[in-house]
């Protein structure tokens, strides 16, 4: 089971997060446990201040060393020894395989940056740094949640028994194809009519070369590099031919002049080999 310890300022902020979703389920199957810990109870002072001004001078105010550590030494001599992980713009940017490896994980502390920044020496009791992304947010709160919302879901159980094909676009390293609901044919916008015919094999079909051409017009920089199998290879000539690859035909024509080439040739442009066969191959 994992364990999750968020050290914050602003406890209260979680209640209705943890109330709702697959967050409230998850801990209420006892697949994951979730508390947080108010830094202010680890202050010593009268006015329980955890900032204060900045050396050197500047504006806005640096969170303390004393209380964040003092949290983190108690944290671990009560739940044994968490990651400890800071939120802050400053970390690796998050991402569905950051967040595969955290759900692996036993027991985490994710200590939220509040404040204009945070006094260094705090990051020599931290194990690793998370950002959510490039933009500066008011406090890790926020951050910790987006990261907390995307484990939890990776989580055994958490989601239903077919959870692998959900969000498998983060799973084979592709965008998500299309998806359609009722009705059929929305304001003279029709549902694509193999997805109306019930034909399987070609239901999966449709769906990767639609996640492919979707990846590369939106999101190139996530198959660069890609090992590319058969049918991908297929699927990427049936976009060419059917001319939906426009602006990224150059792109394509590195595939094309990759074909020749094979996986020991090294990771200079976008690769030839085989990930397996079906949809979940990757997952
Ligand atoms: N704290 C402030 N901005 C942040 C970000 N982008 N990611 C994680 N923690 C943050």
């Amino acid at each position: 089971m994992l364990d999750v310890t968020i050290l914050t300022i602003f406890p209260r902020l979680f209640d209705s997060f943890l109330s709702f979703g697959n967050p409230a389920r998850a801990i209420q199957a006892g697949l994951v446990k979730i508390e947080t810990a108010d830094l202010r109870d680890f202050t010593d002072d009268r006015h329980r201040t955890t900032d204060d001004y900045p050396y050197g001078g500047g504006t806005g105010m640096i969170m303390k060393p004393e209380p964040v550590v003092r949290a983190i030494r108690h944290i671990r001599g009560t739940k044994g020894a968490p990651k400890v992980i800071l939120m802050t713009p400053q970390g690796r940017v998050l991402t569905q395989e950051i967040a595969e490896e955290l759900a692996r994980m036993e027991r985490i502390l994710l200590v939220c940056g509040r404040y204009e920044g945070i006094d260094e020496r705090i990051r020599a009791f931290a194990d690793d740094e998370i950002s959510i992304g490039d933009y500066v947010l008011s406090g890790g709160e926020t951050a910790c949640m987006v990261l907390i919302d995307a484990v939890a879901r990776l989580v055994p159980g958490v989601l239903g028994a077919d959870s692998h094909l959900y969000g498998e676009s983060f799973y084979n390293g592709l965008l998500e194809h299309p998806q359609y609901t009722r009705p059929a044919d929305f304001e003279g916008m029709a549902v694509p009519p193999v997805l109306l015919e019930g034909h399987h094999e070609k239901i999966r079909r449709w769906r990767r070369k639609e996640s492919l051409a979707r990846t590369l017009d939106r999101r190139p920089d996530l198959v660069k590099g890609r090992v590319w199998d058969r049918e991908e290879l297929e699927l990427l000539e049936e976009l060419r031919r059917e001319t939906r690859l426009t602006e990224l035909e150059t792109e394509y024509g590195h595939i094309e002049d990759d074909r020749e080439r094979t996986v020991q040739d090294g990771p200079s442009g976008i690769q030839t080999g085989r990930h397996g066969e079906g949809p979940c191959e990757d997952s």
